[in-house]
């Protein structure tokens, strides 16, 4: 009776430690629709494998890393990121790897990445970087990098780095997704498509229609 009762609590024991790990795996897209027919589905939650047996180096691979990116563009800057759309052999491993070019006084704007932690060293030139916490306290955590400093941006915060320098500056960031995903809060808030209602605007942020309606046509773009 007593090996029986061991035995039961020994089972109820294994079941809530497996239900207690036992969780949806973290989106690797911004959205995965479900469907019912699979002939038409295309997309898993990150992407098909290929067999093992058939996987080669260049799987796992890229170069081209040391070639500055090109920051002539209003920003000033250019991220160049390596996900699994450019190695896939990255598929399911949950890192990602980015090159930031910023051209003196260049600015990598106020971002975040739905699905990564940043963790930035500066190369070259001097960056005022930060992160914003969430509601309510929104508190402003920020530094001045130097070469050879690292900073972390924590998954999901808006973030920036800005050159304060005037030379140029050069950055490398690990990322814990291989699908970090970007959205650019300037674009994505004035330059959506189609354009979000202007009364929502002009409500959100206080300001005067018209000045919505100039933020809405102007183009917003990108360094990615
Ligand atoms: C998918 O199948 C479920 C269960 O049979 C059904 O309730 C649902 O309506 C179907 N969805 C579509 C989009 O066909
Ligand atoms: C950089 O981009 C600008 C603007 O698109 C373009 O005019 C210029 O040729 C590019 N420079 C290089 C080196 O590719």
């Amino acid at each position: 009776m007593k090996g029986f009762h061991f035995l039961v609590a020994f089972a109820l024991l294994a079941l809530a430690s497996i239900l207690a790990s036992a969780s949806d795996p973290g989106p690797l897209q911004d959205f995965c629709v479900a469907i019912n027919d699979t002939r038409t589905g295309v997309f898993v939650n990150g992407k098909f494998c290929k067999d093992p047996k058939l996987a080669k180096p260049e799987d796992f691979f890229i170069s081209g890393l040391n070639v500055p990116g090109n920051t002539s563009n209003q920003l000033g800057s250019k991220v160049t990121l390596i996900n699994v759309d450019k190695i896939p052999g990255l598929n399911t491993l949950g890192i990602s790897l980015a090159r930031v070019d910023y051209a003196p006084y260049g600015l990598n704007p106020p971002h975040t990445h739905p699905r990564a932690t940043e963790i930035l060293t500066v190369v070259e030139g001097i960056l005022y970087v930060g992160f914003v916490t969430s509601n309510p306290d929104n508190r402003f955590i920020t530094k001045v990098l130097y070469p050879g400093d690292v900073f972390v941006f924590p998954v999901g915060l808006i973030h920036f780095q800005f050159n304060i320098g005037n030379t140029n500056a050069v950055a490398f960031s690990g990322l814990s997704s291989q699908n970090p995903g970007i959205i650019t809060i300037g674009k994505a808030v004035f330059g959506s498509e189609p354009a979000i209602n202007p009364d929502v605007l002009v409500k959100t942020f206080r300001l005067d229609k018209n000045i919505v309606n100039q933020l809405q046509s102007r183009l917003w773009p990108l360094n990615n």
